[in-house]
């Protein structure tokens, strides 16, 4: 048949994700994509709790891929390969998704192959319109906040990362110390929306730094101090609209700093954000506009395909198989894998 097909399966975190998605000539086809959140088995601890989220991923990834592979509509020999996240995450959920990817792989005849989570991150934007690379990335999560030069696939380099907390951890830990539960950065955007948070000063980081680097302790120390005194609801939205105003503004002055050095060196100018932050809109219009105003086309993966899911770890393993960049059946869980 026309394209490769390829399941993927996404267990890093606090998701239990499998999809189906077709690459073909002409783009991208999600097939299918199942999630399955573990949200409410965390929510009473603040937060991801390792071993409850590898115990949650061993009950649900079978049932989760063979919804995905139903959705589909495919039977198993319509396949052309299976991908897993093979790392970075939680090393007890990684795990149990690449030795079941191993597992189908073998039984199946299917070459294997092991994604990078950042790089699935890295092409989501691929799966909801067409995007040629080379591209300029800022991928903000809650384990990382980079910007890449985006060559293709497996062909990357990083031009700047966080030298302390990644923005989503931001968000989280504040939301947190505002007593908005988990995950913090939904629920924070949503309070923010009533919020003025012109009468808070908030530090800037790394002002004066001729790099791309990204630091959110300081925003977060001065945030959750400011946080003991709200009184009122609306004290809290003026200081979550505050803290929001405040990554977005460092998000967008590093990424300038990326845009100018990146267009000197390239014809072709196209701005991707991705990663679960990217679902924040008042950072996505913050970006876009600074796209705009330095020519660069700005492109934002659909809101679905943002926080983790399976659908991009297909994409990244069809887009691997497509360059014969299959894996070895005993290839480890890498809890640490910078790209
Ligand atoms: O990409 P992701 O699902 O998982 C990681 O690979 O880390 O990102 C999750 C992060 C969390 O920190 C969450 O608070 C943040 O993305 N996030 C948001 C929003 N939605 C998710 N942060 C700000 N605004 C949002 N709407
Ligand atoms: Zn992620």
């Amino acid at each position: 048949s026309d394209g490769l097909t390829v399941l993927g399966l996404e267990t890093s975190c606090d998701e239990t994700a499998a999809s189906v998605v077709r690459l073909s000539a002409a783009g991208a086809e999600v097939l299918s994509s199942v999630i399955h959140s573990q949200i409410d088995d965390h929510a009473a601890y603040g937060g991801v709790v390792p071993e409850i989220a590898a115990r949650s991923h061993v009950e649900m990834i079978d049932g989760v891929t063979r919804r995905a592979m139903a959705e589909a509509g495919l039977d198993w020999s319509a396949l052309d390969g299976v991908a897993a996240t093979a790392g970075p995450g939680l090393v007890g959920g990684v795990m149990v998704g690449l030795s079941y990817g191993k597992a189908a792989a073998l039984a199946r005849g299917l070459p294997l192959i092991a994604v990078n989570h950042l790089e699935g991150h890295a092409v989501s934007a691929r799966l909801g319109a067409e995007t040629a690379y080379p591209f300029l990335l800022l991928l903000v999560s809650g384990g990382h906040c980079q910007l890449l030069e985006v060559r293709g696939i497996g062909d990357m380099s990083r031009l700047g990362t966080t030298i302390d907390d990644a923005a989503g951890e931001a968000f989280d830990k504040i939301a947190k110390a505002m007593g908005l539960g988990y995950p913090g950065g939904p629920a924070l955007e949503k309070l923010a929306a009533s919020g003025d948070g012109a009468r808070f000063e908030l530090p800037r980081a790394l002002l004066g730094r001729k790099d791309c680097d990204f630091s959110f302790s300081g925003l977060k120390t001065a945030a959750s101090r400011l946080a003991q005194t709200c009184e009122t609801e609306q004290d809290r939205a003026d200081l979550a609209d505050a803290v929001q105003k405040a990554i977005a503004r460092q998000l967008a002055e590093r990424s300038e700093r990326a845009m100018k050095d990146y267009a000197e060196a390239h014809e072709h100018r196209l701005f991707v954000v991705a990663g679960g932050v990217a679902a924040n809109k008042t950072i996505r219009r913050t970006l876009e506009d600074l796209a705009t105003k330095h020519g660069f086309a700005f492109l934002a993966p659909p809101m679905a395909y943002c926080t983790d899911n399976a659908a991009m770890i297909a994409l990244a393993g069809a887009e691997r198989l497509e360059k014969g960049l299959t894996s070895d059946i005993d290839v480890a869980a890498r809890p640490r894998w910078p790209l």
